[in-house]
């Protein structure tokens, strides 16, 4: 049997984009031919214990490392490598290329003959320090694929590789579960509870943070209203922006407008989506080029749901939208062009439905979970 050792800090029950990507493909391989080796959520007894509950419940086999952040240590490394053996593993799947796939040459020596390296935005970071750019021709050198999502994370990564590892690398972007988001997803039930039934509804759902430009959305909601008065922006997710979010909608003086919901269970998410009119999250690039959107996993999963999208120009966030037919790229840090798409939606049902329509049926032609999975056995 060919198995393969999943090496990763990224892994559920954490939250994120990398955490969706590698547990969905994970979920699509054999469960008998995979072993992941992961970092536990948190050190307290809630997060051990909400780790060993997902644990229980998976196909294949996990095994926690007592950190909450693996490092390519000497011993992570000897871990690893008597994991690999243990199992009688051949090829070894990096969940992030960096800095894991540090340990490609160790494993490697311990016995894989097959070893793949997923990057995600950070890599395209990475690129941009010199230090790291060496790191990152390292673990170029070190395994035998680097995975790209699109083609600004490709050109930045490939910059700081050996021509050679550039040559070898292919792409391998996250998809969306079609099944679990789609029209009708019971967003009116969200609707009715948060009292917004009837009302114009902009959604955003990600986590807190600056570069997903919740701020961006607070300061365009003025111009919104002045076009499209009872217009409601619902804030999904939860993160450590939380307090300057709601302080700058007080201050714009849109804190009746606005509604944060906090973090939602991964069952609720589908509706939450499905609660919006139009979905913004007008994204933007920050410390020279270090915090940039590796592509935005959460604009698929409003077009599989069926709404329009309006996203922000950082990094590859513009691959997740088909410009004019699935929704709009504005400039991240321009409130003025976020509330010019957003308000030419609300405004626009029949511009709504056709770009809706067009994002689901993208969906399901190039962003399933079940094609990609395909991609990843045949690199492994
Ligand atoms: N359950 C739950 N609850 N899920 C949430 C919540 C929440 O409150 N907020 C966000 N999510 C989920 C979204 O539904 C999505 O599946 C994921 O978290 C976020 O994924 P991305 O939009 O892709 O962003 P990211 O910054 O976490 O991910 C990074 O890696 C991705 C994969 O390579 C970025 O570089 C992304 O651009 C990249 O697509």
């Amino acid at each position: 049997m060919h198995k393969t050792l999943i090496v990763t800090n990224d892994f559920p029950p954490r939250p994120g984009g990398i955490q969706a990507f590698l547990h969905n493909m994970a979920l699509r391989l054999d469960p008998a031919e995979i072993v992941v080796y992961a970092s536990t959520w948190k050190r307290s007894r809630e997060g051990v214990e909400a780790t060993a509950r997902f644990d229980a419940e998976q196909p294949f086999r996990v095994v926690r490392d007592r950190t909450t952040m693996l490092l390519p240590t000497p011993r992570v490394t000897r871990r690893a490598a008597s994991l690999l053996r243990e199992h009688g593993c051949s090829s070894v799947w990096f969940g992030a290329a960096a800095p894991l796939g540090l340990m490609a040459p160790a494993l490697r020596a311990a016995g894989a003959r097959r070893i793949v390296a997923t990057s995600h935005g950070h890599e395209a970071g990475w690129a941009q320090l010199p230090a790291a750019r060496q790191l990152l021709r390292r673990i170029g050198e070190g395994t035998d694929t680097i995975t790209y999502l699109g083609e600004y994370t490709r050109s930045r990564i490939a910059s700081a590789l050996t021509r050679e590892a550039a040559a070898r690398m292919v792409q391998l972007p996250p998809g969306v579960d079609e099944k679990t988001f789609h029209p009708g997803s019971g967003g009116d039930a969200v609707r009715a509870r948060l009292g917004l039934t009837d009302r114009p509804v902009v959604v955003c759902v990600s986590r807190l943070v600056p570069r997903k430009g919740q701020d961006t959305l607070i300061r365009a909601l003025p111009a919104v209203l002045a076009r499209v008065p009872d217009t409601v922006l619902l804030i999904v997710g939860g993160g450590p922006y939380a307090a300057d979010l709601r302080k700058l909608a007080e201050e714009t003086g849109v804190a009746a407008s606005v509604r944060f919901t906090g973090p939602v269970e991964w069952a609720e998410l589908p509706a939450h989506y499905g609660a919006g009119d139009v979905f913004a999250m007008p994204c933007r690039t920050r410390r020279g080029g270090l915090d940039v959107e590796g592509l935005g996993i959460v604009y698929l999963e409003a077009s599989a749901t069926g709404l329009p999208v309006v996203a922000g120009d950082s990094g590859g966030a513009p691959d997740a939208v088909l410009e004019g037919e699935t929704g709009f790229v504005v400039r991240g840090e321009s409130a003025a062009e976020t509330a010019d798409r957003v308000a030419t939606l609300l405004l626009d049902p029949e511009l709504r439905a056709r770009m809706g329509a067009r994002g689901r049926a993208w969906v399901e032609e190039r962003w399933r979970w079940d094609l990609l999975a395909e991609r990843l056995k045949d690199l492994l």
